[in-house]
């Protein structure tokens, strides 16, 4: 309405030619028009099409838009060119540019990451979940990350929690000052802990003190791995200490069962070779051959010999076994297991008739038993020295991030002996996922604030009501309402695994940090805030993890984490023609696949589906009377996944769009159009490998496209599409 003030001003500038009464008509006549425009212009808003006679809704400009846009790649356009060009968009040069930070197949960068994660020993046990191998992970995972990096490079000030986080991360990315210090501060460490190694003396070596200081003080669990959680066995909520088998070092039968007798003597004198390296580093020099060198490997071997994975351990019932403390240290009587305990968990109380949960019983037992056997070789004074150079040795290993080049140089030339080459993480990531270990819930608070909530939450209630449409309209079967029920049942929620924690509260958590320039003495202090936060996990719901990527259901809630919204995925000031496209479609996607367990009971009509759009596919490629192989069933649910998933998040953006009828452009492109690049684009790019997924998934748009009257019409078709098109999918 503002412009009626520059329209009267004209009017009196131009003042000798109209009268008065001229002026006033003019005045009403051009008003008027400025109404009917308004009119005009309100309700073209009001229907959203893609006409390119309405006005173009205004461009994006914010520096999340810029970035985006300089990114779009006029190839991802899907009206760029004709449809049966979507069979091949995807090119090898965007698949190459997607490679940037992590390697995108399910490959040793994705494991390095997930192990990062894992190593956080604080997690609970009953997190005993097989992380969904998808490729397209790591890249999400990578985004997070990205962002994450971004929240501490930036600039900031005082002594916050956040500040701190910084901090820790730029000691980390020291590496100059790391690399000078050199063996230096292990050394020390070593030093203070009680034997002067290269001196030899045992004599005041106490066993299960000096275990107990390694768990306590240093997160080391050299024999057996101690951690909270509830018993995913039994119903009950309580938690409890759960003793587990240790991360084993040395090469072990069930990792290399594929490989020849020849190899495995290999690898463990490969193994061998790694750990006297090691040890040189810190001024002791054995020699492979040496007496001490070979009980080391034996003992590393021994303790391995009962090691299982986690799948033997699972179907044979050897998960969440109970016993009282007492009762366990019947069973393993060379570890004093109060002692050890109490130490691990102080100031809690621990006693001998708490209940423990064991994760591989025939493991502890044994480890025990190798344990006695090597103190009653006492007066061989060596044997004690292997368990005690073996501790270092697992000392070491916890303290390879924050030591020298040298150290993790030597641990990945193990890995590539061993034939699994463990991809180089840069080392920002690397410090952004120590860094998280530590202040995960200040860099929540940090990304929570940048993800932009409420437009979080509109998209998750949009797509979450247009998925629910979209299967009751599927017609899954009349007398059986479940899978619906289920979504009905479910309510979808932004996040919740993490507390919103006032500045006020994080700031006087890590109040007690003191962060240096020094990394190793940092690194040391976040070993011991781990312990802290594990007996924490007594009385708090669970820790919150901002690494989460993909949505999951916990009782009646279906959760969106945080790791989520990221860029160039989703971002508050993009359009949300891009925030739906992106974002969206993988959300429903994600969705999909955990109702699938129970979709496939009704195979019938997603086995429809999916033939359909096949044999779509076959239409264009090889024309009416080609011949293609049938789907394989796992094809047949990724083609129906990929493909309603779209339709459901497209139909979510029509809907938010009438809803809310304005949305920005970016590079001139809007609503639809601007959906179906995103998803073009976030498929090439980010998405690059669908294992199942027999075309690539800009097929998809053509097929909707065609199918529908949900596209903008501009798509043509150098193929006679009516021929091809005889039903709609
Ligand atoms: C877990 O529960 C099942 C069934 O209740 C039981 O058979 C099994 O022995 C339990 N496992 C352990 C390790 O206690
Ligand atoms: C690790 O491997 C690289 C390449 O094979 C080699 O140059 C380097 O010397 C090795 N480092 C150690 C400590 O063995
Ligand atoms: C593909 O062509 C065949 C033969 O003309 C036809 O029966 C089928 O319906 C077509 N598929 C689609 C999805 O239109």
């Amino acid at each position: 309405m503002n412009n009626h003030q520059p329209v009267s001003q004209s009017q009196s500038v131009r003042k000798p030619w109209p009268s008065a009464g001229q002026g006033r008509l003019l005045l009403f006549l051009s008003s008027s028009f400025v109404v009917i425009l308004l009119g005009l212009g309100f309700s073209l808003y009001c229907a959203p099409s893609d006409n390119s006679t309405v006005r173009a809704p205004l461009p994006c400009v914010s520096q999340a838009c810029l970035k985006a846009a300089a990114k779009l790649s006029p190839s991802a356009d899907p009206f760029s060119q004709p449809c049966d060009d979507l069979l091949f968009t995807c090119g090898t040069r965007e698949r190459q540019s997607g490679k940037n930070i992590i390697k995108r197949e399910e490959g040793p960068g994705e494991q390095t990451l997930l192990r990062g994660k894992r190593r956080k020993a604080t997690r609970e046990a009953d997190r005993y979940t097989f992380e969904e191998a998808q490729p397209s992970h790591s890249v999400r995972r990578a985004a997070l990350l990205e962002l994450l990096r971004e929240v501490l490079e930036s600039a900031g000030s005082g002594d916050s929690a956040k500040q701190k986080a910084r901090w820790f991360y730029s000691s980390c990315m020291d590496t100059q000052a790391i690399e000078k210090l050199g063996s230096e501060p292990v050394l020390k460490l070593i030093q203070k802990l009680g034997g002067s190694m290269a001196s030899r003396k045992w004599n005041h070596f106490n066993f299960n003190s000096a275990l107990s200081v390694l768990m306590k003080e240093y997160f080391t669990f050299p024999f057996f791995n101690v951690y909270v959680g509830r018993d995913a066995n039994s119903s009950d909520h309580r938690r409890y200490i759960q003793l587990d088998q240790p991360d084993i070092q040395i090469p072990v039968e069930w990792k290399s069962n594929k490989k020849n007798s020849k190899e495995k003597a290999q690898d463990l004198r490969n193994f061998l070779l790694s750990q006297v390296q090691l040890l040189s580093l810190l001024g002791i020099s054995l020699s492979s051959t040496s007496m001490h060198t070979g009980h080391l490997i034996q003992l590393s071997s021994q303790l391995a010999r009962f090691t299982r994975p986690l799948l033997y351990r699972l179907q044979q019932q050897q998960l969440y076994h109970r016993m009282t403390v007492k009762e366990l240290q019947a069973q393993a009587p060379a570890i004093d297991w109060l002692g050890c305990l109490r130490a691990v968990f102080h100031p809690l109380a621990v006693g001998e008739s708490d209940t423990v949960l064991l994760h591989n019983l025939p493991y502890i037992k044994h480890m025990s038993q190798t344990i006695s056997a090597y103190h009653r070789n006492d007066k061989f004074s060596n044997c004690v020295g292997t368990l005690y150079t073996f501790m270092i040795l697992s000392l070491l290993h916890t303290l390879t991030p924050a030591l020298d080049s040298r150290f993790t140089e030597i641990r990945r030339n193990l890995s590539a002996a061993l034939g699994n080459a463990e991809e180089v993480v840069p080392r920002w990531a690397h410090c952004v996922l120590q860094t998280e270990t530590v202040f995960g819930e200040a860099l929540g608070n940090a990304v929570r604030e940048r993800v932009g909530e409420r437009e979080a939450e509109d998209l998750i209630q949009t797509i979450y009501s247009s998925l629910e449409s979209k299967l009751a309209e599927l017609n899954l079967g009349d007398d059986d309402h479940a899978i619906l029920n289920k979504v009905r049942s479910l309510t979808p929620q932004f996040s919740p695994n993490i507390d919103v924690m006032s500045e006020k509260t994080l700031d006087q958590r890590y109040a007690k940090v003191q962060i240096t320039e020094d990394y190793f003495s940092n690194y040391l202090q976040s070993l011991s805030l781990r312990q802290q936060r594990r007996n924490e996990l007594f009385m708090q719901a669970s820790e919150p993890d901002i690494l989460l990527i993909t949505p999951f259901v916990t009782g009646s809630e279906i959760n969106f984490p945080l790791g989520m919204f990221v860029p160039p995925l989703f971002h508050p000031s993009y359009p949300r023609a891009v925030n739906y496209g992106a974002l969206g479609t993988l959300m429903a996607k994600n969705i999909l696949h955990l109702l699938l367990p129970e979709m496939q009971m009704r195979m019938k009509t997603l086995q429809a589906v999916s033939e359909c759009v096949w044999s779509l596919f076959g239409n264009m490629t090889e024309g009416p009377h080609g011949f293609l192989l049938p789907l394989t069933l796992e094809q047949q649910l990724t083609v129906w996944v990929e493909y309603t998933a779209l339709q459901i998040a497209l139909q979510g953006y029509k809907n938010s769009l009438l809803k809310q009828p304005q949305d920005t452009s970016l590079s001139g492109i809007y609503h639809t159009h601007l959906f179906l690049t995103s998803f073009v684009q976030i498929n090439c790019i980010f998405v690059p490998y669908h294992e199942q997924l027999p075309f690539e998934a800009s097929f998809l748009v053509a097929a909707i496209c065609m199918n529908s009257d949900l596209c903008p019409e501009s798509m043509t078709c150098s193929l006679n599409t009516h021929k091809h098109f005889k039903q709609k999918c």
